[in-house]
Order: C-alpha cells, then sequence, then structure tokens
C-alpha cells in the first residue's frame, strides 16, 4: 500500500512572525478591496486557501459575499465545508448549480462521465457545471477574489495579486498570488480553521470527485486534478478568460 500524504501537517517550519506579517498583508488587501468596489464576490472551492480567505473575511467581517459552485459532482466531503462554515461562522454559502436541462442534454449526447473520453467532452462539462454558474454568480459584482497561487501550478506562475477580467469588465483579486503552501496551512492550523477532510488523504487540490484523486508523494500538487490528460489542458476555464496584469497601484503593467 503506498504511502498517504497528510497535507494537513504541512505547515510546521513556517516562523511565526513571518505568518504574521503576511495575515497583516493579506488583511490590509482584502480591507482594500472591499472599499474600492461596491460589490465583491470571492469564490470558494472550499479548499484549503479558500478556507484562509473565508476565515479571513467572516472573522473580520468583511464586507465580501462568498459564494461557491455546486457542480453535482462534488466529494460529499466537499458539500459537508458549507455546514462546517455556517456551524463556525455563522454565515451561509451562496451556491449555484449547472442548469438542468444542460446538464441532461450532456448526459443524453455523451454519457454521464464522458469526460474521460476526450478533452473537447471534459471542457464542455466544466463549461456547463462550472463557467455558466460562475457567469451568473458574478452578474452585477464589481470585483472578484479567488485562493489561486503561483506555485499551484506553471499556468499559475505569473500570476499578478491584482488583475482584470477582461471578458466580464470588473477587477479580480488573487490574494494568496504569492502564499507558498506552507503558509497556508501554518495559518489554517495557527486561526484552527476548519478544513476538508480530503486534505488529510492525499489531496492537496480538490475539484469533482471524478476529475480529482489523492497524489503519491513527490508527486506535482496538481497531479491528482484531470490525471489522465496532459499537464497543459488541465484548466476548467474559470480563470481562462483574458486579464490585464495590473500593479500594486492599480495601473496596467508594461
Ligand atoms: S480549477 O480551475 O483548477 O478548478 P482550483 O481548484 O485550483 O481551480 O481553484 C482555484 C480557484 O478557483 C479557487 O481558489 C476558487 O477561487 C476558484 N474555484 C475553483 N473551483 C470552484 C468552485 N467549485 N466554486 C467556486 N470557486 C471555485
Ligand atoms: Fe465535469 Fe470533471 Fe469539469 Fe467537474 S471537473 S465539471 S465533473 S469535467
Amino acid at each position: 500500500m503506498s504511502a498517504v500524504v497528510d497535507f494537513t501537517r504541512q505547515g510546521d517550519d513556517v516562523s511565526e512572525s513571518l505568518l504574521d506579517a503576511k495575515t497583516e498583508q493579506l488583511n490590509a488587501l482584502l480591507d482594500a478591496i472591499a472599499e474600492r468596489h461596491a460589490k465583491v464576490k470571492f469564490a470558494s472551492s472550499l479548499a484549503a486557501e479558500d478556507m484562509l480567505l473565508t476565515h479571513a473575511i467572516l472573522s473580520r467581517r468583511v464586507s465580501i459575499g462568498i459564494f461557491s459552485l455546486d457542480t453535482g459532482r462534488l466529494h460529499a466531503e466537499t458539500i459537508g465545508m458549507i455546514d462546517r462554515v455556517r456551524e463556525r461562522y455563522g454565515y451561509k454559502i451562496e451556491t449555484f448549480h449547472p442548469q438542468q436541462q444542460a446538464v441532461e442534454a450532456y448526459v443524453a449526447e455523451l454519457g454521464l462521465n464522458a469526460f474521460y473520453e476526450s478533452v473537447e467532452a471534459r471542457k464542455r462539462c466544466c463549461e456547463i457545471r462550472k463557467v455558466e454558474p460562475l457567469n451568473r454568480a458574478l452578474a452585477g459584482v464589481d470585483a472578484w477574489v479567488t485562493g489561486q497561487r503561483r506555485e499551484q501550478s506553471v499556468t499559475r506562475a505569473e500570476l499578478a495579486e491584482q488583475e482584470h477580467d477582461a471578458a466580464r469588465n470588473v477587477a479580480k483579486y488573487n490574494p494568496l498570488a504569492d502564499w507558498t503552501e506552507a503558509q497556508v496551512w501554518a495559518y489554517l492550523a495557527k486561526y484552527n480553521v476548519p478544513v476538508n477532510p480530503l486534505h488529510a488523504r492525499g489531496y492537496p487540490s480538490i475539484g469533482c470527485e471524478p476529475c480529482t484523486r489523492a497524489i503519491r508523494p513527490g508527486e506535482d500538487s496538481r497531479a491528482g486534478r484531470w490525471w489522465w490528460e496532459s499537464r497543459d489542458t488541465k484548466e476548467c476555464g474559470l480563470h481562462m478568460s483574458p486579464v490585464t496584469m495590473l500593479s500594486a497601484a492599480g495601473k496596467a503593467a508594461s
């Protein structure tokens, strides 16, 4: 039997002073985002980074709404995090679901698990279950926030803290862009934030149940996402719209 990596134990080597400094910066950025924009929403996948941001927003009552895209294919453990957040913070995360008709048409034409058969079929499923509901969730917002980090993949290596989401013509923020995985876990442990139990069972990154597996020691943190595809196709489309990177001052970077 192969060893199971417990990702909840990754934060032990982070110094308290560094963590406090990063937390202060994060809190200041979240306050600035809420002040700068009339309507801001945070997209939470309910995984580790997003629980960190949920704690930073709710424990300090920052005026940023939280929603999750319930694709209909999430693990029971992931869905359970919605109740954990309600119990801990007294906050009900807003959920958005795919359109039933689109799901039924997809399943009738291609089958329930057609995403294993081609990249095209996988992208169509993500479009129906994630991207279209995301567009509905973001209707009328001035800005949105994500839990993406640069370290997570090659496609995120250049991720800016602030971007312009050109497709929706709104601001987009990635406040954890420069956080390391160890820093994320140190924060979650320090503030005793509830986390998805799958992280202790070998899952660093969590998406839909049929498209996510636990990883083995030494594997890349996204190796368990759409593991049957090559690395360069592994994006679901949530973060694929054209964006302009902005500097900290809010000007387009040259
Ligand atoms: S994905 O594009 O590969 O699915 P990933 O799981 O790394 O994304 O998550 C990156 C960010 O996308 C999360 O921090 C969150 O902001 C957003 N996100 C991903 N999945 C969801 C979801 N089901 N609901 C809401 N936001 C999500
Ligand atoms: Fe469909 Fe898998 Fe994409 Fe979820 S991650 S929407 S199940 S293809």
